[in-house]
């Protein structure tokens, strides 16, 4: 094998050096070394041997092959996917260890399974009997799914043309290393070059491949975001390690919209699918206490009842503390100001806690009037009746103003079971079905805290 040469290059800068520094000598930063492969000169392309080969085409003269998506058999999971798995496309799976990215990838391959030839399921993380041990738990259909316990990529990708398999999943690209770099697998230079050549692997061969990404401390997945954009599709797995339910958000997809959610449970035979989810994100609503509302919100297609909570009280320090999970805190701070201004709340020396329960994060506007309603519960420490939900976005001279897909929204609330919904003026005078739903709309907040309040 011959030994190709690299170096060590900062990625804020670009300084150059045989050795890997801790400190760039050039620009000054820490740790912004990243081994890279040096190109024979004279050839300066990506890796890809494309140069001279490929010929300019129209756009016109391209024939339209209708897309062939093959259905996971998780419906959730294709749902995010938008609408199954498409031919030579690359899905990165990120999360936090012990999420259930491996459990989801492999009922995903039972799925699969069902339907086409071999699946191919490298793992570098778990050893072939630890696998059956929980394929068995997931009653997982086994005959067709192909194990592959190994790191080296060479290999990976030598077995894969061998196989010529319908579907790959590489588990997790962290352990994955190729030999034409020095640097340990799941360094920044390894990821990015083993995802680079799986993506190729990919595009040239149409066999789908998914890989599982673990997210670093900080956030990202191996080091500053190097893998998102090489791939097509980037999900993340998140979910709350005391709560039972996960949710996989898409965050890039070049085949399909990036609002979509799936909602999971964990159970002990795997993840099940939650048909339901807003049944699931209430069911632990505590009745006739102030500082709870539920929002009639929206995630990419998807209405999704939550409830937002609050709590307001006395500082006991001289700055007051403001806090918000799950929704943006500057949001809060905003409407807080507005609140004060416009509706005559005095919140000047209270601390403020927003959380939206069960780890949801929201960042739609129309949660503006669930946050308005939770505050001025608390404050004036009257509930919401529980039976009333709210949507709406609030602007800076406390007006409220009219949001998309309202009759969505109603349809949901009134699926749960919702009696009222409080909402903009503006899309209170367009709605036709009202649902069977007692509609209300207001036109600022101080007609919003008057309504929730009654
Ligand atoms: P896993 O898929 O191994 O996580 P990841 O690949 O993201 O690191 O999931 C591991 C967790 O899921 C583990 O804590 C146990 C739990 N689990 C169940 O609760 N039920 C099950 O049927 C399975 C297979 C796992
Ligand atoms: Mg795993």
């Amino acid at each position: 094998m011959s030994k190709t040469k690299t170096y060590y290059q900062c990625q804020s800068c670009g300084h150059a050096s045989p050795k890997w520094l801790g400190k760039c000598p050039d620009c000054g930063s820490w740790n912004s070394f990243v081994e890279e492969k040096s190109v024979p000169p004279g050839r300066r392309t990506s890796g890809i041997d494309t140069l001279g080969k490929t010929a300019p085409v129209a756009l016109g003269a391209i024939d339209t092959v209708s897309e062939s998506r093959t259905p996971t058999g998780l419906q959730e999971f294709d749902r995010v996917l938008g609408g199954g798995v498409v031919p030579g496309s690359v899905v990165l799976v990120g999360g936090d260890p012990g999420i259930g990215k491996s459990t989801l990838l492999l009922q995903t391959f039972s799925g699969l399974s069902k339907k086409s030839g071999k699946l191919l399921y490298v793992s570098g993380e778990e050893s072939p009997r630890q696998i059956k041990m929980r394929a068995d738990r997931l009653t997982v259909n086994a005959d067709n799914i192909i194990l592959l316990p190994e790191t080296s990529l060479e290999g990976i990708l030598d077995t894969a043309a061998k196989l010529s398999p319908e579907a790959m999943v590489v588990d997790s690209i962290q352990t994955v290393y190729t030999q034409e770099m020095l640097s340990a697998p799941g360094s920044v230079g390894q990821v990015r070059e083993c995802s680079a050549k799986l993506m190729l692997f990919a595009k040239r061969s149409g066999i789908p491949v998914f890989i599982v990404g673990h997210v670093t401390k900080e956030g990202t997945i191996a080091g500053p975001r190097v893998l998102e954009h090489i791939v097509d599709t980037v999900l993340y797995f998140e979910g709350d390690r005391g709560h039972s339910y996960r949710i996989l958000r898409t965050m890039k997809n070049r085949f399909g919209s990036t609002n979509e959610i799936g909602v999971f449970e964990m159970s002990d035979a795997g993840l099940r699918e939650v048909d339901n989810p807003s049944e699931l994100f209430l069911s632990e609503r505590p009745r006739n206490v102030s500082g709870s509302a539920v929002v009639a919100s929206l995630e990419g297609t998807r209405p999704l009842m939550v409830e937002v909570q609050a709590l307001v009280s006395q500082t006991n320090f001289g700055m007051p503390r403001r806090t918000s999970i799950g929704v943006d805190f500057n949001r809060v701070n905003l409407l807080v100001a507005v609140l004060e201004k416009r509706a005559g709340l005095h919140l000047g020396g209270m601390d403020i806690f927003v959380n939206v329960v069960g780890g949801l994060k929201i960042m739609e506007p129309a949660v503006d009037l669930g946050i308005v309603a939770t505050v001025s519960s608390s404050v004036r420490e009257v509930p919401v009746d529980p039976r009333t939900c709210v949507f709406g976005e609030v602007g800076l001279s406390g007006e409220v103003r009219a949001v998309a897909q309202a009759e969505a929204r109603l349809r949901e609330a009134a699926k749960i079971g919702f009696k009222k919904a409080i909402v903009p003026a503006g899309n209170a005078e367009k709605i036709k079905n009202d649902q069977g739903l007692e509609i209300m709309g207001v036109r600022d907040v101080e007609a919003c805290i008057e309504a929730v309040l009654s």
